[in-house]
């Protein structure tokens, strides 16, 4: 399987980045194909509401950045994987313009193309505890599962982060990195 991760954070070898990257690890291990992509590198611009994309005369999205190229690897892909640290409360901002930018597999009539019957996984990560954001999994979850009609098949959710490298020196947040990477 193809498996295609974001990594919503500018530090490339941040918390959430490093918990992606063991995820996927522990993937190759099991033969799936992987690919990382630091969405901060695609200096992605919001979505222009020119609707565009639901006339029939464009293949996704007019807006000229990064993520141009990116959208057929994602329609490639069996399982995304959508990671972002908290920033005043939510995803970062890059995060919710690519989340805005799926806008673009939507069509007319509301349904969705493309993304039905896809799996995928988020990683959040926070300096307040673990606990103080539900609602912001909760918001993933729910837009990718019930609008993208993907399938939800994990989430990691860790708080206390502050230095980057606090996830990855955690035993306890490698192994259910781990495990999450084995379950695909
Ligand atoms: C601009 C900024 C805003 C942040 N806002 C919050 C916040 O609202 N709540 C929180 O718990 N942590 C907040 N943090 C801490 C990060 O979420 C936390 O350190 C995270 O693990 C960083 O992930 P990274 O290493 O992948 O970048 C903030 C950090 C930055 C730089």
């Amino acid at each position: 399987m193809k498996i295609l991760a974001f990594n919503g954070s500018p530090r490339v070898n941040g918390n959430t980045a490093s918990m992606i990257k063991v995820i996927l690890e522990e993937a190759v291990k099991n033969g799936h194909e992987t690919e990382l992509i630091n969405i901060y590198d695609l200096n992605l611009k919001g979505c222009l509401a020119c609707r565009a994309c639901k006339n029939g005369k464009i293949e996704y999205c007019v807006v000229q950045d990064g993520l141009h190229d990116v959208y057929p690897r994602i329609v490639e892909a069996d399982v995304l994987i959508f990671g972002s640290p908290i920033y005043i409360g939510h995803i970062t901002g890059p995060m919710k313009i690519l989340v805005d930018r799926f806008y673009t597999f939507g069509r007319q009539d509301y349904t969705v193309r493309d993304l039905p019957g896809k799996r995928f996984i988020n990683v959040i990560t926070s300096g307040a505890g673990k606990e103080t954001y539900p609602e912001v999994m909760e918001y993933l979850n729910s837009w990718m599962s019930k609008f993208f009609r993907m399938e939800n098949i994990g989430s990691l959710q860790i708080g206390n982060m502050i230095n980057p490298d606090d996830a990855i020196n955690s035993a306890q947040h490698v192994e259910d990195a781990k495990k999450l990477g084995q379950s695909i």
